[in-house]
């Protein structure tokens, strides 16, 4: 399974990468995890790329392509990955293409994930996690059982610095501009298939399971 997760920021691709994560057995790519473990660690990728993110822009893409041509050389990467908001320009696909080109590999599918923009604000503005154990919640859709306590783990949950209102409206525009572009660029190559995004988590898995295994590789 070599699939890519597209779509808007808080659309719930990181939501849906972990349960087919666990469902399949292999590992969920997500540059933005990457980034946020190096900002957390004080790294000089971190260092790098604090700015970018509290901003609401892009990673520069030659500081993601070099982090994902190293993770695909990870041993748990040969049986498969889902990549969860890599690529998000047309030079990272580009990229993308050409390393999987050389190790003889290819992307089987693009699930795109749908939702209104009015959703999308919705899901991010009550987004909490957990900066330990990472676990995801959402104070109308999702709480944890003791409020600001990760269930897991219980350590205290935080709101993403780039959660806030202001970043919200600048990530969704830098969405439309820079990674919207890639629908079409998939879709020309016959791998994109679209998911509506709205309903609860369940349902949304129920569309990208079956979606999976309409594409033959689940
Ligand atoms: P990244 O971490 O990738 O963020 P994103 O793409 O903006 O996506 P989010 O994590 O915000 O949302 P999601 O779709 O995963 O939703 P989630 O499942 O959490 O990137 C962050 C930053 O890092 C970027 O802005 C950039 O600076 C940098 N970066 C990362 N990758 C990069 C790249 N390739 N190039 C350059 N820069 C890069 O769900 C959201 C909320 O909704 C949660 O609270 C969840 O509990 C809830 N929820 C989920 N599903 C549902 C549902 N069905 N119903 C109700 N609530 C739901």
């Amino acid at each position: 399974m070599r699939l890519i997760f597209l779509g808007p920021p808080g659309v719930g691709k990181g939501t849906q990468a972990q349960r087919l994560s666990e469902t399949y057995k292999v590992p969920k790519i997500s540059t933005g995890d990457i980034l946020r473990e190096a900002v957390h660690k004080n790294t000089s990728l971190g260092v790098k790329a604090k700015s970018f993110i509290d901003a609401g822009m892009l990673v520069p893409d030659d500081v993601v392509i070099e982090i994902v041509r190293e993770r695909l050389k990870e041993p748990d990467c040969p049986k498969g990955y889902i990549m969860d908001g890599f690529p998000r320009t047309i030079e990272q696909a580009e990229a993308l293409g050409k390393m999987l080109r050389e190790t003889g590999s290819v992307i089987q599918q693009v699930l795109n994930f749908q939702l209104s923009d009015e959703e999308l604000v919705r899901r991010l503005s009550g987004r909490r996690s957990c900066p330990h154990c990472q676990t995801v919640y959402n104070l109308a859709f999702n709480p944890p059982k003791q409020e600001g306590v990760c269930d897991q783990c219980k350590s205290p949950l935080v709101q993403r610095s780039d959660d806030e209102p202001r970043t919200i409206l600048k990530r969704l525009e830098v969405y439309q501009r820079q990674t919207r572009p890639l629908i079409s660029y998939y879709e020309g190559q016959k791998l994109l298939t679209n998911i509506n995004a709205a309903g609860s988590v369940e349902d949304v898995f129920k569309r990208v399971i079956s979606a999976v295994q309409k594409g033959k590789i689940g």
